[in-house]
């Protein structure tokens, strides 16, 4: 159990980080997965468990910064290490920059944006100190092609793209590698019902996108691969 790589996944109730949760465990991965909804959590800790599988499982609202901290310190406690943290927690509205009431704006910076700003910042000591690390953000086609009903949304996640890379910069002298991944559309409950049984057959599917989080996480040389895109074969929606 000691020898095994730390990995921290935010939002892993649902959607991509479930289906990482479950990837990395399977690959031999301590996993730390966190969201706020305890009892999603715990259907998929029993699904691990089933497997054998290393994973704990902790209530943390990102757009908390208190909870963050909690959140890390259990994980210190733990391993007293950390691998790699993904930042994946993420809401969005898809209504127009008029609809959008405050509270929504507000929900969705806090998460997207601060939430994973948050995540990095109690990390990041650690990282340093062990001179080596991977983030992981997952970000959004958004910060590259403009969509409508997305305006605050494209604003978070292009400002954690900001973020991320001035992060990058800072932070190669310490041997931590900061890696965003930008998924187009993509099989999850973050969609409508109805989007998701119209496009269902063209939305890429979560599980294929863990694969290729695990992929960049097991790299062993002196490579970072900065930004990955990955789209649908038949494009966007
Ligand atoms: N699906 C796509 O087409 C697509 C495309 C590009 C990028 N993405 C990005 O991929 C990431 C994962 O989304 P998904 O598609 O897998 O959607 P999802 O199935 O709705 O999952 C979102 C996850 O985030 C968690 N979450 C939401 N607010 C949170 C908060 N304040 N604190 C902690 N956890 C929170 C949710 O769990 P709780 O409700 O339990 O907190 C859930 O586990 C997001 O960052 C999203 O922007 C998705």
């Amino acid at each position: 159990m000691k020898d095994k790589k730390i990995v921290w996944i935010t939002g892993a109730s649902s959607g991509i980080g479930r289906a990482a949760a479950i990837e990395f465990s399977n690959n031999g991965f301590h996993v730390f997965a966190s969201s706020r909804k305890l009892a999603n959590l715990e259907s998929l800790k029993n699904e691990i468990d089933a497997k054998n599988n290393l994973i704990e499982i902790f209530e943390c609202d990102v757009s908390s910064s208190t909870d963050v901290e909690k959140c890390v310190k259990i994980i210190f406690e733990k391993t007293n290490r950390i691998d790699c943290l993904i930042n994946n927690a993420g809401i969005t509205s898809f209504k127009s920059a008029a609809q959008n009431s405050v509270n929504e704006i507000d929900e969705i910076i806090s998460t997207n944006l601060l939430g994973s700003i948050y995540s990095v910042k109690s990390v990041l000591p650690k990282m340093i100190e062990q001179k080596e690390g991977l983030i992981i953000n997952i970000l959004s086609v958004v910060v590259k092609k403009t969509f409508q009903y997305s305006s605050v949304y494209a604003a978070s996640k292009s400002g954690l793209l900001a973020y991320s890379n001035v992060l990058r910069e800072e932070n190669r002298k310490h041997g931590i590698r900061v890696v965003n991944v930008i998924p187009g559309a993509t099989d999850t409950p973050i969609w409508s019902d109805e989007k998701r049984k119209e496009f269902s057959n063209r939305m890429m599917k979560p599980e294929n996108i863990a694969k290729i989080l695990v992929d960049v996480t097991t790299e062993k040389n002196n490579i970072v691969q900065e930004e990955i895109v990955l789209r649908p074969i038949e494009g966007d929606l």
